[in-house]
């Protein structure tokens, strides 16, 4: 009895301390014997940890037993293991699971989805024994057309946060580091490079930075990646005041920073401004900062600290034997089945009119039409490309389906795509395949539309595949414009003409104009980039064997110049120009002499991204103008109906809990996310119309109903004040509405704050 009661003590003081111990704190609780290790290394043991050792790694202390760091591709598929310039390897054990992109998972609106797939990214980044991974990518999504809005999560930084910090929380408690990236305001890939991003404090806090600052302080993130990009004039490896004032001073970051690959641009500037490791080359984090501590330049407490900050990630996770690593395949049947669960949960009804989905029971025959029903989205995009075990296309999960209840599927391809072929590092813009356009904007092939009229003609119904793909939204570049690529539009009107049954999938992982499409799609699905499972998933939802439940987690503008970058001409601008990244790595593709990219980057012109809407960034610009949208953010219907009951209130200093009763009134389980937003009733500070300040998934079986509580803590009321530089919580009045989409609000309470 006595020595439960001794433990049951020991458990509480041990609870004791690690609440009060913050997640970055805990990271801490080696440094005495850090300190000793420090002691004895020379400044080149030193040194030596701070810059690439390959392409994927960084040297550990060999003489004193003390591992290199392991880094690989994310966020959504642990990357092949590959070689100088990221030349595959071939290895044959290294499939890994291709999870839902950025967008699809942060369609789910699901912290528990978003743990999961930290988890299991987790697990399979230690199957292959790596440290870190390099992500979650949580840059806000500023521009539709962006290149990476399909890696990133949200134009709305607290769905952004709440999912970064249970993506960080997953991956690190299966025993892998996330590397947060890229950090921070790296919304552009045209000229990502060298571009100047010029923000204000309050737009930086609000918006850009809250996602970085909730994975860090609530989700102890262990790694932090320094963007490619200038903010406020300093290259993001050298900005003191992200990395040091801000990350370090304010946030209490105790672990490690890593530049993207290419994006250190000096020794001292980066030295001071809170880099901890070049990647890749040491051409400034090696001899030259030997040099400078000899010289007396650089204090070698400053070389110490980075140390210091490396080996505490070390010390927290776990290095991989050798001999274990790599010994079974990377994907498992268990991560798998999470790539499915976040598929299900993600896939939009945007539309469904004549409610012509689920497919009805009478359908025999379903003719799909489109290159993206069969294109495959794991690799491709450069760095988050993903060498995946398997991938379910879409058009295979309808044949499969199909086949289960006796229904024919015919296929034709409709138009042609545009694919940007490449050899390693040898982009090929012709091609012999008939399929392939020579660009986005070719109109629609005759042959191809014909041959799928006559289908439409002779089926039931219609599944038309539009979209994008990897060779359009990628990394490296930003896309012209979010027209449908390769005539979509017209084949789309030809094939209602033919068969009005017909409803539209989406297969992208940004928004796109439905301006033309719309009219002629009575049901519109957005599909996206979504992993190994997402044709599974995808065809359970078109045949109703679940209900559709994802949201958007981005506004489909009605046009491109709409947006908030556009319509205040800060983009594109003068920006124009080539991908540092590309110019450095693919000197086979570009043709240059490595002095010539050398001279190149030396003379980059100095390209300025001012982000003059602020904070109005996505639904906060829409709304606030008052400018019409094709679709809301957090827009995204059901096969069922929700009731939402009247909301109750409960406030305390700290934070506000609104209650309410919602109810499936439907004849089948579905699930709902209930969004909840706060409008300042009396505010003297500028402010958006509404910001979301809660969200939850809530599953319901047909008919039932079921008490949502959501919270927030007031503290998140609190502006960014520009002149006092600090937050502010200016008390006043607000009026809470809660709903199913930002517009689609369905009760609203009032209180003050
Ligand atoms: C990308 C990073 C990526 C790195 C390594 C860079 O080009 O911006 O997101 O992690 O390459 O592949």
């Amino acid at each position: 009895m006595k020595k439960v009661i001794q433990y049951a003590v020991l458990a509480l003081v041990i609870a004791g301390c690690s609440r009060e111990m913050s997640p970055q704190d805990r990271l801490t609780v080696n440094d005495k014997k850090i300190n000793e290790i420090i002691a004895q290394m020379t400044l080149e043991e030193k040194v030596e940890m701070l810059h690439s050792k390959t392409n994927m790694s960084s040297e550990g202390v060999p003489r004193l037993g003390i591992q290199d760091i392991k880094y690989t591709d994310g966020p959504f598929g642990i990357r092949e293991e590959n070689g100088d310039g990221f030349r595959p390897l071939g290895w044959t054990l290294d499939s890994a699971t291709y999870f839902p992109t950025g967008s699809a998972l942060a369609a789910t609106w699901s912290k528990e989805m978003a743990y999961k797939n930290g988890w299991a990214m987790g697990k399979e980044g230690r199957l292959r024994g790596k440290d870190i991974i390099l992500g979650p990518a949580i840059n806000i999504q500023r521009l539709p057309v962006g290149g990476r809005t399909y890696e990133y999560l949200s134009e709305d930084p607290v769905l952004a946060a709440g999912l970064s910090v249970e993506y960080t929380k997953g991956s690190q408690e299966a025993g892998t580091a996330v590397c947060l990236k890229h950090y921070a305001l790296n919304n552009q890939e045209t000229n990502r490079g060298s571009v100047n991003v010029i923000a204000d404090e309050r737009t930086m806090r609000e918006i850009y930075l809250k996602p970085f600052e909730a994975a860090v302080k609530e989700g102890g993130a262990m790694c932090v990646m320094p963007a490619y990009n200038k903010v406020n004039g300093y290259y993001c490896s050298e900005n003191a005041h992200l990395n040091n004032e801000i990350l370090r001073d304010e946030w209490g970051f105790k672990g490690m920073t890593v530049s993207d690959w290419g994006g250190t641009h000096s020794t001292m500037g980066a030295a001071l401004g809170g880099l901890c490791v070049q990647m890749t080359g040491d051409n400034y984090f090696g001899q030259a900062l030997i040099d400078s501590v000899r010289n007396g330049a650089l204090a070698e407490e400053v070389i110490d600290a980075k140390v210091r900050e490396i080996l505490r990630l070390r010390f927290a996770i776990e290095p991989v034997p050798e001999d274990v690593a790599n010994t079974i395949m990377t994907s498992q049947p268990e991560t798998q089945k999470i790539a499915y669960e976040i598929a299900q949960k993600s896939i939009v009804l945007l539309k469904n009119e004549v409610a012509n989905l689920p497919i009805a029971k009478d359908v025999r025959k379903i003719a799909v039409i489109g290159q993206n029903a069969v294109l495959t989205t794991a690799s491709g995009g450069i760095g988050a490309g993903v060498k995946t075990l398997y991938e379910i296309s879409p058009l295979e999960g309808i044949q499969k389906r199909a086949a289960e209840a006796g229904i024919e599927v015919v296929y034709a391809p409709g138009y042609k795509n545009y694919v940007m072929r490449m050899a390693w590092g040898r982009p090929a813009s012709t091609t012999a395949d008939p399929l392939a356009a020579n660009s986005t904007d070719e109109p629609a092939d005759p042959v191809l539309l014909a041959e799928a009229v006559a289908l439409a003609k002779d089926a039931d119904m219609v599944i038309f595949f539009g979209g994008t793909n990897k060779s359009i939204e990628t990394e490296g570049s930003d896309r012209k414009n979010i027209d449908l690529p390769c005539g979509q539009n017209e084949v789309v009107r030809a094939l209602y003409e033919a068969n009005p049954n017909l409803a539209t999938v989406l297969i992208s992982g940004g928004p796109t104009d439905l301006r033309a499409l719309e009219p002629y799609s009575p049901a519109i699905v957005q599909g996206w980039w979504n992993g190994l499972e997402g044709g599974t998933a995808l065809a359970e939802v078109l045949f109703g064997d679940i209900a559709p439940s994802g949201k958007l987690p981005f506004t489909f503008p009605l046009k491109l110049e709409d947006s908030p970058a556009y319509a205040t001409g800060s983009f594109p601008g003068s920006n124009t120009g080539e991908d540092l990244f590309t110019l450095m790595y693919r000197l086979d593709a570009t043709g240059y002499t490595r002095e010539q990219i050398q001279e190149y980057i030396a003379n980059l012109p100095d390209p300025i991204s001012e982000y003059k809407e602020g904070i109005f960034v996505g639904y906060r610009w829409f709304e606030t103008k008052d400018i019409p949208v094709m679709y809301a953010f957090g827009h995204g219907l059901s096969y069922v109906d929700f009731e939402y009951g009247a909301l109750s209130l409960k406030k305390s200093k700290k934070s506000i809990k609104v209650s309410f009763t919602i109810k499936n009134l439907g004849e089948m389980e579905a699930d709902e996310v209930v969004q909840l937003y706060v409008k300042r009733l009396d505010s003297a500070v500028e402010r958006p119309l509404k910001e979301l300040e809660a969200f939850d998934r809530v599953n319901l079986k047909a008919g039932e109903a079921q008490k949502v509580t959501l919270e927030f803590p007031v503290s998140e009321l609190a502006h960014w004040d520009n002149n006092s530089n600090q937050w502010v919580l200016e008390p006043g009045k607000i009026e809470i509405l809660v709903g199913s989409a930002s517009d689609d609000i369905r009760q609203s309470i009032q209180t003050e704050i």
